[in-house]
């Protein structure tokens, strides 16, 4: 995305320049799927699929124009609380009013122009990159010296109190964090990150099912829900901090569901440690192995595959060059992860749209993704 493209589009609806214009990345995740908000790993990476926002200070209420989507529903930062619209505005109006906790002063009212190209409903975090878009640029205009790790933090607060959606801090720490090139093991508990290499001559693919994520906020917060009756039933803070053992010692004294749930999210922790030692020996029948097995625990123990994201993941191990699949994001549609040997790309991406539009009568979309950078100003 030209920088001059943005600018001039903000000229012609605003009839003058912008301040400043900043950009966040969408993300995918190797693997940790529902952990964030049990305390646990995750490993993802910002993507080449972003969004850059143009802005300028406005006395008047906040405008907010996106290519993509129209004219977002007009507020006023200062007064803007949570309920304020069903509308895509709900991100910016939230961002602002996360901020406005921690600042001292008032934020400024924006007039803004958005223009992104992130596939929307494949799950790589289009609200979370359009909250660190935000974010960033309030943080320049509003003069607040946050960082970017407080930044992901009010993210996520936007999120869980004003749009309502009690997601973990993932999305935002991968959008505000990310760095070219290196995936990012994060604790979500310490907020540490260590960041790795992805490998030379392997591809990071997203294999977008092209069905669109449904029932996505009512069966997302019912999974955290059962999380954490997960977490008392076995005594401890979060699952994080339950082993297997400790698991299958009180299977007989819980429910099935709530047990494969907790299954799952203790295995995918292990899976995800396990994963970055996979990557820093090289190991890429491990990588499979473990990409696989999260696939299917999501499948059959956290239940938030769908038949195409199966059909998707089934025809990626089946396809050329392929290293790892596995569904990817909150599911129930969306996009499948891939690694892929970086030779193999036009074979693998051929074989799996093709595997897949016969098992599943859908057209999919495969997009190699280049790691870049987190949210950041790109001029001020
Ligand atoms: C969504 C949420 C994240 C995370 C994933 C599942 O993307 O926003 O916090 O929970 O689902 O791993």
């Amino acid at each position: 995305m030209p920088l001059d493209g943005i600018r001039k589009i903000f000229q012609e609806t605003y009839g003058q320049d912008p301040d400043v214009i900043g950009i966040a990345p969408g993300r995918v995740n190797l693997i940790g799927e529902h952990t964030d908000y049990n305390d646990g790993f995750v490993f993802p990476a910002a993507i080449d699929r972003g969004l850059q926002i143009a802005a300028c200070v406005t006395k008047a209420e906040t405008k907010t124009f996106s290519v993509q989507m129209g004219h977002g529903d007009p507020f006023k930062v200062g007064t803007v609380q949570p309920g304020f619209t069903e509308g895509w505005a709900k991100y910016p109006a939230g961002m602002g009013w996360a901020l406005s906790q921690v600042a001292d002063h008032e934020l400024p009212n924006l007039k803004v122009v958005i223009d992104s190209n992130i596939p929307i409903g494949s799950g790589v975090s289009s609200s979370a990159a359009l909250e660190m878009a935000f974010g960033v640029v309030w943080n320049y205009l509003g003069k607040l010296a946050l960082d970017n790790r407080e930044l992901a933090r009010l993210g996520q607060v936007c999120e869980n109190k004003f749009v309502g959606v009690n997601s973990g801090i993932m999305d935002q720490m991968a959008s505000a964090m990310g760095r070219e090139g290196m995936a990012m093991y994060l604790d979500t508990r310490t907020k540490v990150i260590e960041y790795f290499p992805v490998p030379k001559g392997l591809s990071v693919v997203l294999c977008d099912t092209k069905k669109e994520r449904a029932l996505t906020t009512s069966a997302y917060n019912e999974r955290r829900t059962q999380c954490e009756l997960a977490a008392q039933y076995l005594g401890v803070k979060m699952l994080r901090d339950a082993d297997l053992g400790k698991l299958e010692a009180a299977k007989s004294h819980f429910p099935d569901v709530i047990y494969r749930r907790a299954k799952h999210v203790i295995t995918e922790n292990t899976r995800c440690g396990a994963f970055t030692a996979a990557l820093t020996t090289g190991n890429l029948e491990l990588i499979g192995i473990l990409m696989r097995e999260s696939h299917q625990s999501l499948r059959y123990d956290y239940e938030v595959s769908c038949d195409e994201l199966d059909s998707m993941a089934e025809s990626a191990w089946a396809a050329p060059g392929c290293i790892g699949a596995r569904m990817m994001g909150g599911g129930f549609g969306g996009a499948c992860i891939a690694l892929v040997k970086t030779d193999k790309l036009e074979a693998f991406t051929e074989a799996t749209l093709q595997i897949y539009k016969l098992a599943s009568g859908r057209d999919g979309e495969a997009m190699a993704c280049r790691i870049v950078d987190g949210a950041r100003l790109l001029s001020a």
